[in-house]
């Protein structure tokens, strides 16, 4: 497989949980999306969840007007975040399945059981531009619903496969390139996210037809460690003109 023109979205969510933790004004979102777009990633990725935990409301603003690359809201399809998403109108939308009490999300959305509440927002979110994606499992039922409601994009949910240990590594990898295939016969985009690390990746690179990677935690959780030597330094400079 040609690797070249993979696409790389960077999800942000934890730096903003990382100021929400001490509400403070740093480390700003924005900022830390600008270096991901100076190092050369293809998109921004944010979710404005309903409790607002790390990214909110300004901060999905501000990407707007600042940046070059795309913006992608992660959201939930209530009637008070699609509102906002044509408000701001990021270039593209994914819905994902919200669950309060989760650390994370935790699974793909049930396409087939929530048809009618989808399709009223697909169509909403596209009639004003938007490229609507569907997170969801690399299931035939769900894919085959997620182009009856009319999404052009599906974010296949990687986290089975990355968490996954053993005999069930290659049965999930079997899973996600099936689905892979599936979907884009079906003439949809073919995104990927979730959990993908820089020791899981080498699976999802064996994953046809995909368009873009969307990842999160484990780079800013890297950004934290290869940041620390010169985030020290940096206060140890600041110390030296103490004279007691
Ligand atoms: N894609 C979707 C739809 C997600 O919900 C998330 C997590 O917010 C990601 C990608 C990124 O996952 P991670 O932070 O595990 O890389």
């Amino acid at each position: 497989m040609n690797t070249h023109n993979l696409k790389l979205g960077v999800n942000i969510d934890h730096v903003a949980t990382l100021r929400q933790a001490r509400g403070t004004v740093y480390p700003n979102p924005l900022a830390a999306a600008r270096l991901c777009e100076a190092a050369g990633a293809h998109g921004i990725t944010v979710h404005l969840r309903e409790d607002r935990r790390h990214i909110q409301d300004r901060d999905v603003t501000a990407l707007r007007k600042a940046l070059k690359i795309r913006l992608n809201l992660e959201m939930a399809a209530t009637p008070e975040i699609i509102a906002i998403a044509l408000k701001v109108r990021p270039d593209e939308v994914c819905l994902v399945p919200e669950k309060r009490r989760e650390l994370t999300t935790e699974g793909g959305l049930d396409v087939f059981g929530q048809w009618k509440t989808l399709k009223t927002a697909v169509a909403r979110l596209a009639d004003e531009g938007i490229a609507v994606s569907l997170f969801i499992d690399p299931d035939r039922r769900q894919l085959d619903a997620a182009a009856a409601v009319g999404a052009p994009v599906v974010e296949l949910h990687t986290g089975t496969y990355c968490d996954a240990a053993g005999a069930s590594i290659r049965r999930e990898l079997k899973r996600l390139m099936d689905g892979a295939r599936y979907a884009h016969a079906l003439g949809l985009q073919v995104n990927a996210g979730h959990g993908i690390n820089l020791d899981n990746i080498r699976g999802i690179l064996c994953v046809p037809c995909l368009d873009t990677l969307n990842i999160g935690h484990s780079i800013v959780a890297r950004a934290v460690l290869v940041g620390m030597r010169l985030a020290v330094r940096e206060m140890l400079k600041a110390m030296a003109g103490y004279r007691g």
